[in-house]
């Protein structure tokens, strides 16, 4: 199974080695170009005590052999809370530095990417946050995961993809300001009582797969198993076999084994998992995320070389936004 946490590459593990676990994406005239950056992130993680936390839609060769945990958002926030390392790398975007430099506000924290942003981050402002409460006076606010501290600083909780019906429920109220994914929020609403107050944030990856693309898979592909990530549009997980986070996607890939499966969300997605099951048949459509797609082995280089871009936050924002990650954290 696709673990959600630590998986550490051992120290001094040969370069061959490496290569067997990203042959299926590198070709071989490839490899000596990036194996000078992996051999050199390797000892300067070793050298800076740095760790590197990379998100399920992180390119093969960054996920199988450079990061120490993978993940999806909520294992990646967690696992930033339990490291004693005294750097984080985030291979990810924006929002997922600010988490773990939320959690972890005395350690460096750095983005190899400073542009590595995310629509659903940037549809949303604090102002839009305090609005929506005088519009909504009493009605607590769920902020997902993918929001600027700025915004989470503005929220009562956060949620994930793993966790959005789990976290709306605990907080016993019967209705919830959940932003700003519009599909994420419609998606819960279906499943549970609360009455759920969306925002109009779409994911640009996700909002493109339609009910259409699943019926044409379905046809072309007799007995296809389609899996869906949350931020599609409900009338895709309306069609799809089964809805889950990045992570909920690999691991019901582990335990089920379909024979011929497709995941609708970013490619790199079925990338990595189809590395860990060769023997089933993993079918593309996918799109493409340009925020994770930023994340390089070079630039992770250089990050850990110059130790650059520190994360630095507000610290009254960030004492604000970090109440809102540790309840959803609390909440198991
Ligand atoms: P999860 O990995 O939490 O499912 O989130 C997906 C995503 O789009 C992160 O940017
Ligand atoms: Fe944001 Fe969507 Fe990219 Fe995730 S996949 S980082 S939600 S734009």
């Amino acid at each position: 199974m696709l673990e959600t946490i630590t998986r550490a590459i051992p120290a001094g593990l040969p370069l061959p080695e490496l290569y067997s676990r990203v042959e299926r994406h590198v070709p071989p005239f490839e490899w000596p170009l990036l194996a000078e950056d992996i051999a050199a992130i390797l000892s300067l993680k070793r050298r800076k005590n740095a760790v590197i936390l990379a998100h399920n839609y992180q390119t093969p060769d960054i996920f199988h052999t450079v990061a120490d945990i993978v993940g999806d958002s909520l294992a990646l926030a967690r696992e930033a809370a339990r490291t004693d390392a005294e750097v984080i790398v985030l291979a990810g975007v924006h929002f997922m530095a600010e988490t773990a430099k939320l959690l972890n506000p005395d350690k460096t924290v750095l983005i190899p990417d400073l542009e590595a942003g995310c629509s659903l981050a940037a549809s949303i402002t604090a102002a839009d946050v305090r609005l929506l409460r005088e519009r909504h006076p009493g009605v607590p606010v769920v902020s997902y995961v993918n929001t600027s501290a700025a915004v989470k600083a503005e929220s009562d909780i956060c949620c994930t993809s793993s966790n959005a019906k789990k976290i709306v429920e605990a907080l016993g109220a019967p209705r919830v300001i959940m932003l700003p994914d519009e599909y994420l929020a419609r998606n819960t609403a279906k499943d549970t009582a609360v009455e759920i107050i969306a925002w109009k944030g779409r994911c640009e990856v996700h909002e493109r797969f339609t009910a259409e693309d699943i019926r044409s898979l379905r046809e072309s592909h007799p007995g296809i198993t389609i899996l869906a990530h949350p931020e599609c549009p409900p009338e895709v997980v309306a069609e799809c076999d089964f809805t889950g986070s990045t992570a909920a996607m690999a691991a019901y890939v582990g335990r089920e084994r379909p024979a011929r499966v497709v995941l609708l969300t970013e490619c790199s997605m079925s990338d990595n998992v189809a590395i860990q099951y060769p023997d089933l048949d993993f079918v593309r459509p996918c799109n493409l995320c340009p925020h994770m797609k930023r994340i390089t082995l070079p630039k992770i280089r250089q990050a850990l070389e110059t130790m650059t871009h520190e994360v630095v936050l507000d610290p009254t924002t960030a004492d604000r936004a970090r109440r809102a990650v540790e309840r959803m954290l609390a909440l198991g």
